[in-house]
């Protein structure tokens, strides 16, 4: 249908007669005279349609008139310099002078215009165009190069690409488990997998020492900007390794794909990616996946207000799991009542029960220098204590958290984030960083019992099944996680490749011997039959592909993704289902339960 790509005509081919393809961008009819700017996936080439030439070209002109917005265009012409050059595209040295105009395919008027600011909804109920427009394009592709990438790194490397069910058996990762009736076994289901984990290891029982696999992952879970329902994993596992071979390696993948899609060169030359533990991790920035492209700090200030009279800093700098802790954000004295209570509202979401402040007007001042609700509860000394361990400077804001650890820490992390960003302190640039060193376990207030932090798999940093039980609270996991400016890009682990310790780990976890035969017996046996020491890890490529193309939004990278509400827009998915064919998979369906 077509010798060249619009977007790839040049000067070279000035005086040559070319065939495009594409679609009508923007149609302009001078009087007899018409432009039209055809694109394709390659990008955009003027075309004209002149008078002039005899009849043939009267026609030509009569069709360009009449072109109109996404009409689909077939154009032979003759490539000719342009007069007023367009430095804004490609091509836009050349244009290509009509002979022949055919309407492949005329377009309806649009539900929304390319060059518009179209709402989210409207884009992804007609995704096919949205799709089109040049920047979805350029963001699709950033994530095709990364994959291509990807590929060529680890097909170099021996690492054998295998495929794994999609139709399992539940592979808890903590999240709930998309089900699907099994029609041959009524009343019994296979689940969609949260992730490869147990068949990647089982590969490694099996012999094949390297693995991955582009997966996609399954997870009926809250979505978020970051979070689909189903998402796509770069899932690896070596055999015979410990820790360091894993994260090299991969530290050394995840360099190279942004040399060549980015042409960024990540972290310090020569030096490996800075490592942190959880601990520090939580302690200095309030988050398990820091974005350290700014340097603002959470200061722990429980010892010099743990005898104040504001009871609620006292009780929490008393109590065995509390933390109080403060946050100085430079320059911030001058937010208004209104916007510190957005920031309170931002902290309650993360589960502050309340957030205390302190403007600091004169740091020379002490009291007499400071706007706080919470001053007359504090004396000079205190005060002064806290402005000292703070820095805090004349002009700035000081935020404070009380609650348990992991709250104050969660919803104080979040906010270091909103201030940083609201008051433009986020640097430009790359911060890769792993986070190591993650607890094995976390107390569980609603189920009153352990729940694995990364999954029930990771190894305990200890050999020994007495040890990890007698210390189980403190235990320290073998797991690892790689973040990128505040996102956590990629998580792993040591696994457990002992069957005994396997079995001990579920049983910290409430999983009974008999549950655990009954989910994990396949696994247990593999355990025993030779099963080499093993990890691995797995990345998140919506996520790497979203920070490369610069959008906040990992829907913006999938081709077909679900809204915030869990539906396909474009498809209606989910959709009710027909009786006849639920009676085939013996499903009857309940009315929805209140609540
Ligand atoms: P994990 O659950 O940490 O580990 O997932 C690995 C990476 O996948 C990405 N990710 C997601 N991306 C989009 N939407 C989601 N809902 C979502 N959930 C996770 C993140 C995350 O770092 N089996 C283990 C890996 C292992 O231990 O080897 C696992 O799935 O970038
Ligand atoms: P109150 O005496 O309860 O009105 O609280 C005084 C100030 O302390 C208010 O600014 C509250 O938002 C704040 N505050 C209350 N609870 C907490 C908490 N757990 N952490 C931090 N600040 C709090």
């Amino acid at each position: 249908m077509r010798t060249h790509f619009c977007g790839l005509i040049d000067e070279a081919l000035i005086g040559q007669t070319v065939t495009l393809c594409g679609w009508a961008d923007v149609a302009r009819d001078l009087g007899g005279l018409c432009f039209i700017d055809l694109r394709d996936h390659e990008g955009i080439v003027q075309v004209v349609a002149e008078p002039g030439g005899g009849e043939g070209n009267a026609a030509v002109v009569a069709t360009a008139a009449k072109v109109g917005y996404e009409d689909c265009l077939r154009v032979t012409g003759t490539v000719r310099r342009r007069e007023s050059v367009n430095n804004k595209i490609r091509t836009g040295q050349v244009e290509v002078v009509a002979t022949a105009i055919e309407v492949l395919n005329k377009a309806e008027p649009l539900p929304f215009h390319a060059h518009e600011n179209a709402g989210e909804d409207v884009r992804l109920k007609y995704r096919y165009l949205d799709l089109r427009t040049p920047k979805m394009q350029r963001m699709m592709r950033t994530r095709i190069r990364l994959v291509q990438a990807l590929r060529r790194w680890l097909d170099a490397r021996g690492f054998q690409d295998i495929e794994t069910p999609i139709l399992t058996k539940a592979t808890p990762e903590g999240a709930r488990d998309f089900l699907v009736p099994a029609r041959m076994h009524p009343g019994e289901f296979y689940a969609l997998p949260q992730s490869p984990q147990l068949f990647k290891q089982i590969l490694m029982v099996a012999g094949f020492d390297r693995y991955y696999q582009i997966a996609r992952c399954f997870r009926d879970e809250a979505l978020r900007a970051d979070r689909q329902l189903e998402f796509t994993q770069l899932d690896m596992e070596f055999a015979w390794v410990d820790e360091k071979t894993v994260q090299d390696a991969t530290e050394e993948m995840i360099r190279e794909v942004f040399r060549e899609v980015m042409d960024v060169e990540l972290g310090a030359e020569g030096e490996d990616f800075p490592r942190m533990t959880y601990a520090e991790a939580m302690r200095r920035y309030g988050s398990d996946k820091p974005d350290l492209r700014f340097d603002m700090e959470l200061v722990d200030i429980a010892e010099l207000v743990k005898d104040s009279e504001f009871k609620v800093f006292t009780d929490w700098a008393n109590a065995d799991d509390g933390r109080v802790v403060a946050l100085r954000a430079p320059g911030a004295a001058s937010l208004s009542r209104k916007q510190i209570d957005e920031l309170a509202a931002h902290a309650a979401k993360y589960g502050a029960k309340g957030l205390a402040w302190m403007k600091v007007e004169d740091a020379g001042k002490g009291r007499e220098g400071v706007n706080s609700p919470i001053a007359k509860f504090l004396d000079d000394a205190t005060l002064a204590a806290i402005l000292q361990a703070t820095g805090a400077q004349s002009g700035d804001l000081l935020l404070f958290g009380a609650a348990t650890y992991k709250v104050a820490s969660d919803f104080m992390g979040a906010l270091r984030l909103k201030v940083g960003k609201d008051l433009g302190l986020v640097g430009e640039g790359w911060k890769p960083l792993w986070v190591t060193d993650f607890p094995m376990f976390e107390w569980d207030e609603d189920e009153s019992r352990y729940v694995a932090l990364h999954h029930p798999f990771t190894a305990p940093a200890v050999d020994d099944e007495a040890d990890l039980r007698a210390n189980a609270k403190t235990a320290v996991s073998r797991g690892y996680d790689m973040v990128l400016n505040g996102n956590e890009i990629g998580g792993g682990s040591i696994r457990i490749h002992r069957s005994s310790m396997q079995s001990a780990v579920f049983e910290l976890l409430g999983i009974g011997a008999e549950e655990a035969e009954a989910k994990f017996g396949f696994l247990l046996d593999a355990l025993k039959f030779g099963a080499p020491p093993h990890g691995g890890i797995a990345f998140g490529i919506d996520r790497i592909a979203a920070l490369m193309a610069g959008t906040e939004s990992i829907r913006d990278v999938i081709a077909f993704p679900k809204t915030t509400t869990a539906q396909c827009l474009m498809t209606g998915a989910p959709s009710p289902i027909p009786d006849k064919q639920l009676a085939e998979v013996h499903i009857a369906v309940r009315p929805k339960v209140a609540g």
